[in-house]
């Protein structure tokens, strides 16, 4: 095997550093340290990649703040994957341009998966002139050199070339939370599900070096971080590039000989790679959680291929009966596409009796969108907007009735939950998480953030459960 894995030399990222530094530097000059504010969409990975962001404006002397209205810089990173989603960040820019009018000096920066979009990028340049900054994530390491750029007033900068992307280490990070962390092992996908953007937003994939991913995770749980989930597209593929016979399964039976009392958790798995090896090493390992994400996105084998998904609907049944020969209180949830060009309304009957054969305890549901540059934008879609919607509906209505059958039956059972939280809830003042993942709402001292406790499980809605503290 041969190692594939692009790794950007150390000395380049130490130089991204020393930007950060001469920007540092020249803030200083203001009596008040400059604030900034970044807004973030799409999945974890950005979420991740925003701490990683956020890391390096505090190197830069940036102040971070919770409200961009005022703030001196906003970053707006951004997400691809459907109409809508890029729909409210095109809403959401265009409001800036009066905080903008008010406050000239004022930078405003769009990363993300936009800019790795050739139409995206021309209409923020042609009619989005308030936009300082845009790159996309596979230089997302690169950031302090374009805010040295545009400190030096050399007009707006566009870093938006197609590219592969490779592996920047020792970057700063500043997480948003002290009890959960994301912890990326992998950037990119080479799956090219026809209907699917991120293979051209992310690039290849490529896998850190599991030395480096063991050594963050060991640093969490000295902090204290309870409660980690490590991220890819598909972590199935991970270690696939690096050469060394390294895998997933391997990674997580390392992890989880890391010292102390804490949860490990991944997404997304695609369940072509989906192994037996991989379910035995989750039951076997007991910081791993009993949960998994495994995408399933159509029940009928004929959309599946036309998607590219390579499995068939008995495939994956199969990897679900064993799954859960292994692991029998998986709690299981999915990604689903409804709508998908050409799908009839049978095929589409074939996923909802899919869903009540497996029985997901959540299901994330999605309306087809059209995506510019993949295949699937160019098939035939006769089915009506009424139609899609109309099947969207029944498929909601199942899984909601599945989900709370599902929670019904936690009634009167005792599970160890990871207090994380407040919550928002009007009865319940802290928010924790069942071993699967589950949340559950309940009563305590906030001083119980952070700890595992056990809870009785007294009643249940289609999206939470309730419960007491033991
Ligand atoms: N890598 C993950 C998915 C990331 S995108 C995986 O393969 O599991 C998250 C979800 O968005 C996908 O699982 C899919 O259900 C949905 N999705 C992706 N592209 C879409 C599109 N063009 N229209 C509607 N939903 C889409
Ligand atoms: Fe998209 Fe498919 Fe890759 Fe997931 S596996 S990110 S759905 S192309
Ligand atoms: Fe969106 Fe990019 Fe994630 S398209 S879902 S932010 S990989």
């Amino acid at each position: 095997m041969e190692r594939t894995t692009p790794v950007i030399p150390a000395q380049d990222v130490a130089k991204q550093r020393e930007y950060c530094q001469e920007i540092r530097a020249i803030n200083a000059q203001h009596a008040q340290a400059p604030t900034a504010f970044v807004d973030t969409y799409g999945c974890q990975q950005n979420e991740a990649d925003s701490e990683l962001l956020r890391g390096m404006l505090c190197e830069m002397g940036y102040e971070i703040v919770h409200d961009g209205e005022h703030a001196d810089l906003i970053l707006i990173n951004t997400c691809a994957i459907r109409e809508h989603a890029e729909q409210r960040v095109f809403g959401n820019v265009g409001a800036l341009v009066h905080g903008k009018r008010r406050n000239p000096n004022q930078i405003i920066c769009l990363c993300g998966c936009m800019a790795q979009e050739p139409h995206v990028v021309e209409r923020l340049r042609q009619s989005y002139q308030h936009v300082d900054l845009v790159f996309g994530p596979q230089v997302l390491w690169r950031f302090p050199e374009f805010m040295r750029r545009i400190y030096l007033r050399r007009g707006r900068v566009f870093e938006t070339a197609p590219a592969e992307g490779a592996i920047a280490e020792g970057l700063p990070v500043r997480r948003s939370g002290k009890i959960k962390a994301w912890v990326s092992i992998m950037y990119g996908c080479n799956n090219f599900c026809t209907y699917c953007i991120v293979p051209y937003t992310r690039g290849r994939e490529r896998s850190r070096e599991p030395e480096i991913i063991l050594s963050e995770i060991r640093q969490l749980v000295a902090e204290g971080y309870k409660d980690i989930t490590l991220l890819g597209q598909n972590v199935n593929s991970y270690g696939k590039d690096l050469g060394t016979g390294m895998d997933f399964p391997t990674l997580l039976e390392q992890a989880n000989a890391i010292e102390g009392e804490f949860l490990l958790r991944f997404m997304t798995s695609h369940p072509k790679d989906a192994t037996q090896r991989l379910f035995d090493v989750m039951a076997k390992c007991e910081k791993v959680a009993p949960c998994i994400h495994l995408p399933f996105q159509s029940g009928n084998t004929r959309v599946l291929s036309a998607m590219n998904r390579r499995y068939t609907r008995e495939q994956y049944l199969d990897k679900v009966k064993a799954l859960r020969e292994r692991i029998p209180n998986v709690v299981l949830t999915s990604d689903v596409i409804v709508g998908f060009p050409g799908e009839t309304t049978p095929e589409f009957e074939d996923t909802l009796s899919l869903i009540e054969e497996v029985r997901y305890d959540a299901l994330f549901t999605f309306i087809y969108s059209p995506r510019k540059g993949t295949p699937a934008a160019e098939m035939e879609d006769p089915l009506s907007r009424e139609e899609k919607s109309a099947n969207f509906n029944r498929l909601v209505e199942a899984q909601n009735r599945i989900s709370l059958e599902k929670h019904q039956a936690y009634i009167g059972t005792i599970q160890h939950c990871l207090v994380d939280g407040e919550s928002e809830d009007p009865r319940n003042n802290l928010n924790a998480r069942t071993p699967g993942g589950r949340l559950v709402h309940l009563n305590g001292d906030v001083g119980l953030i952070g700890q595992f406790v056990d809870v009785k499980i007294t009643d249940y809605s289609t999206w939470a459960l309730f419960g007491e503290l033991i």
